[in-house]
């Protein structure tokens, strides 16, 4: 057998200190036979057959694979489709799909960014836009969450000739929502670019429409949206919309518009598919919302803003062990540990769909409501003790 390497004694010591801290991740699918609460598939579009046919149909005309850059000769039909049904949908001017929301994201903030802008965030926003920051090389302040204020300070103390405000619409842990517009507001008070992520408002806020086209944004021209099309529209890429001249910019230059693959022709016919059917069925985001109310009603949270519920339980250790009970009891629950949240709040992350039967959505919520009462009264705490406990979704 070949010598320990420095690089394994590493990698041991760093699973061992995962270990030891109940911060061991495993990639798992949904454990057959439980009730998700877990997934992003929010309006139950993932097994929508039309979404299939569509995705077939694009697969045996354009191929399973899209064979190159979009800039390279990697656009097919479905990518074009795609881009005009979310316009539809969301009311923006254009559209520019990448193969995730992830590289959505990273590519657009940091093609905007630079020396000459200030990028100013959410203390809470998803990782994609941190690193998108990050690689932007720009200037940058964290505000705390939904801190208004903060963002006002930032805006009037910079000294540079740009500034971006990212935040996201629907915070993808705590479920609780932004005030878009308020920061609107601020950002053409300061002359500055407003980018909210919608990877979980498009098809849920705004009657499936999004949480920019509710706060009558869609089409500002200081106003950008990125989204995922894995979520609620139960495919798989992501997209910046916006004006045609923002378009234009990051096709010439986000990194990972140009040197990536291009969004397999599938997925961009399952998400267009996705798309009309949102904009075609509000009665599709009605059904979520009702469900998500009746779900943060029965575990004695207050309704969050869409999807997302959740619930704070203190340690990681006790994050996992309740996960792993409820779906042992015939729950999958989403288990959120650091360093997806800080130390001390690791939280169940709940989520409602629309396609969730009343009987079955009662029957996981009250199992999940018991288990946590029951976990944090024999741990001890008071539930009210641990730093934002059952603030849930309004947090
Ligand atoms: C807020 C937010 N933005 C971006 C992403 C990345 O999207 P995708 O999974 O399509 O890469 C996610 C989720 O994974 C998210 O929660």
């Amino acid at each position: 057998m070949a010598a320990a390497t420095a690089m394994d004694a590493w990698l041991r010591t760093r699973a061992d200190v995962r270990a030891r801290r109940g911060l061991l991740r495993r990639d798992s699918g949904l454990r057959p036979g439980t009730i998700d609460l877990a997934s992003n598939d929010y309006l139950g579009l993932a097994g929508d057959p039309r979404l299939a046919e569509a995705a077939a149909e694009a697969a045996s005309k354009h191929g399973t694979g899209a064979r190159a850059s979009r800039v390279v000769c990697g656009t097919t039909g479905a990518h074009r489709d795609l881009e005009s049904n979310l316009c539809l949908l969301t009311g923006q001017e254009a559209a520019l799909t990448f193969s995730s929301g992830y590289t959505a994201n990273l590519g657009a903030v940091a093609a905007l960014g630079g020396p000459g802008t200030l990028m100013i965030y959410d203390a809470h926003v998803h990782a994609s836009l941190l690193d998108g920051i990050r690689l932007s090389r720009s200037p940058s302040v964290s505000v705390g969450h939904k801190d208004l204020a903060g963002i006002r300070a930032a805006l009037a103390g910079r000294t540079e000739p740009r500034a971006v405000v990212v935040l996201e619409s629907i915070y993808s842990v705590l479920g609780d929502a932004a005030d878009l517009a308020a920061a609107a507001a601020l950002c053409s008070e300061f002359d500055a670019l407003l980018m909210v992520d919608e990877a979980h408002g498009i098809g849920v806020a705004g009657a499936g429409r999004g949480a920019v086209h509710a706060a009558g944004l869609a089409g500002a021209a200081h106003v950008a949206v990125t989204a995922t099309l894995s979520k609620a529209l139960g495919a798989q890429g992501g997209a910046v919309l916006g004006s045609a001249l923002l378009r234009e910019h990051l096709a010439n230059t986000a990194r990972t518009f140009i040197f990536d693959t291009a969004l397999a022709p599938g997925s961009a016919a399952a998400a267009a598919e996705a798309a009309r059917i949102v904009l075609a069925e509000p009665a599709l985001a009605e059904r979520l919302h009702a469900n998500a109310a009746s779900l943060a009603r029965r575990c004695g949270i207050p309704a969050a803003a869409g999807a997302v519920q959740s619930i704070p339980v203190g340690s990681a250790e006790l994050a996992a062990t309740l996960a792993a009970e409820l779906a042992d009891a015939g729950v999958s629950v989403g288990c959120f540990r650091p360093p997806s949240v800080p130390d001390g709040v690791s939280r169940l992350r709940l989520t409602a769909r629309a396609d969730l039967g009343g009987a079955e959505l009662e029957w996981a919520a009250g199992l999940v409501a018991d288990a946590v009462a029951a976990a944090t009264s024999a741990a001890g705490a008071d539930a009210a003790a641990i730093p934002g406990a059952l603030i849930g979704g309004a947090a």
